[in-house]
């Protein structure tokens, strides 16, 4: 019998490699974008088939849909070792740090951290418009060449700081957050931090246990390799506890053995932990489509994925830096995660660069089948489980023929 292929000198390499087969997105296209969207599995077009057709044929069992729900809690959970009661559905990412802003019973004065030229406006409004609203101050800081300022953030606690938050992985250029030392330190001084998951979750192996965060955004279109409109909220349960749900419907408190649509009373108990954030009923269908892929990376697991992601970032890295090309933050270290910013610098636009050559760059991987995009000036390539090293080699030859032409150079 042949031996096993060993990539990195593991066999979880090699399942990795052939989990590539379910993912029909890469046949055609070298795909690393999931910084923007993850790809399906095919199997999650059959789960979601399925539940269509019980609702086309009448057939919809309400009891299946909820154990549905409950299955896809708890895997969410697994995956970032957490407790199924520290688990809310929500939309979006957005919905999720907006429904903790809201809950926070403020006070005058109280004030928030953040840095927001590497936020996402997702964690930028939700903050913008409670200083509006209820005059909370928000405490702006500058990025450290181009990461989250940990140290900064920690040094501008004080006794009326009521959140600190973050995006575990930003949106560009991309870099990791020191996370467990932030954390700890907001532990220490029993400030809420809230992180932005968006960028991470089903790529990295997140660990609640190990790292003390109390509240995580996510959706489920990137790296949980789903549909837009489907997310999770992670709030750690003593925090849960101090929090007012903006919202109240019957999923919310506990009816005991009461039907769900038992008439209320105002003598309620709110559900434990993040459940209290639910209202009225879920995304059935968005739970039928993540459920294939959460298969496959919790078969995979995480640890494995992020191991994988940023072997394959180092050969790009490296393959790019021969060439000369300017990247950012490239040096190794516990900032690196599942993405290689190519470009020296973070720009003021969302999704453009006004550099003719970066925009040639790009063109270029594009009209070759190399699918990636431009955040903020940078091109911004993600990369997750189905991707390889002929990917990553295709970018490199693909870069070298461009800067084989005459007259191309990115600005430095
Ligand atoms: C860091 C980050 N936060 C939030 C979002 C968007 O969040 P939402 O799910 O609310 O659209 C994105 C990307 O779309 C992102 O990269």
């Amino acid at each position: 019998m042949a031996s096993p292929i060993r990539i990195g000198n593991t066999i979880a390499g090699n399942s990795i490699l052939k989990a590539r087969a379910q993912f029909p997105g890469v046949q055609d296209l070298t795909y690393l974008d999931t910084a923007s969207r993850g790809l399906m599995p095919a199997e999650a077009k059959l789960a979601v088939d399925q539940q269509v057709d019980l609702h086309i044929r009448g057939r919809i069992n309400k009891a299946r849909m909820f154990e549905l729900i409950e299955r896809v809690r708890t895997t969410y959970s697994n995956l970032i070792k957490a407790h199924p009661d520290e688990i809310a559905f929500t939309k979006n990412v957005s919905e999720g740090l907006n429904m903790v802003a809201s809950a926070i019973p403020w006070r005058e004065g109280d004030n928030v951290i953040l840095c927001p030229e590497l936020e996402h406006p997702s964690n930028l409004y939700p903050w913008l418009h409670l200083k509006k609203r209820l005059g909370v101050e928000v405490r702006l800081l500058p990025a450290r060449v181009g990461q989250v300022p940990v140290d900064d953030m920690i040094a501008a606690i004080d006794r009326k700081t009521r959140i600190v938050t973050c995006s575990y992985v930003t949106f560009a250029p991309g870099l990791r957050t020191d996370m467990t030392r932030l954390a700890e330190e907001c532990v220490a001084r029993d400030v809420m931090l809230l992180v932005d998951a968006a960028q991470g979750v089903g790529i990295l192996d997140i660990d609640m246990d190990r790292v003390p965060i109390s509240a995580m955004s996510v959706s489920t279109q990137k790296g949980l390799l789903a549909l837009y409109g489907m997310g999770f909220l992670y709030v750690r349960n003593n925090w849960a506890e101090r929090l007012h749900p903006p919202f109240l419907s019957r999923f919310s408190v506990d009816l005991g053995s009461a039907h769900e649509a038992a008439g209320g009373s105002d003598d309620y108990t709110l559900m434990p932990g993040a459940r209290r954030f639910e209202i009225g009923n879920y995304n059935f269908l968005g739970a039928a489509a993540v459920e294939p892929g959460l298969k496959i990376i919790t078969s995979l697991t995480t640890k494995a994925i992020e191991d994988h992601v940023l072997r394959l970032s180092e050969r790009l890295i490296e393959g790019l830096q021969v060439l000369g090309l300017p990247l950012f933050a490239a040096q190794p270290g516990k900032h690196r995660a599942h993405m290689v910013a190519i470009g020296d610098a973070i720009g003021p636009q969302h999704d453009a660069t006004d550099d003719p050559a970066m925009q040639s760059l790009y063109k270029t991987f594009d009209d070759n089948g190399v699918r990636l995009t431009i955040r903020r000036g940078i091109l911004r390539v993600s990369l997750h489980l189905y991707n390889n090293e002929e990917d990553v080699d295709r970018v490199i030859d693909i870069a070298k023929s461009w800067c084989a032409r005459p007259g191309t150079a990115i600005r430095p």
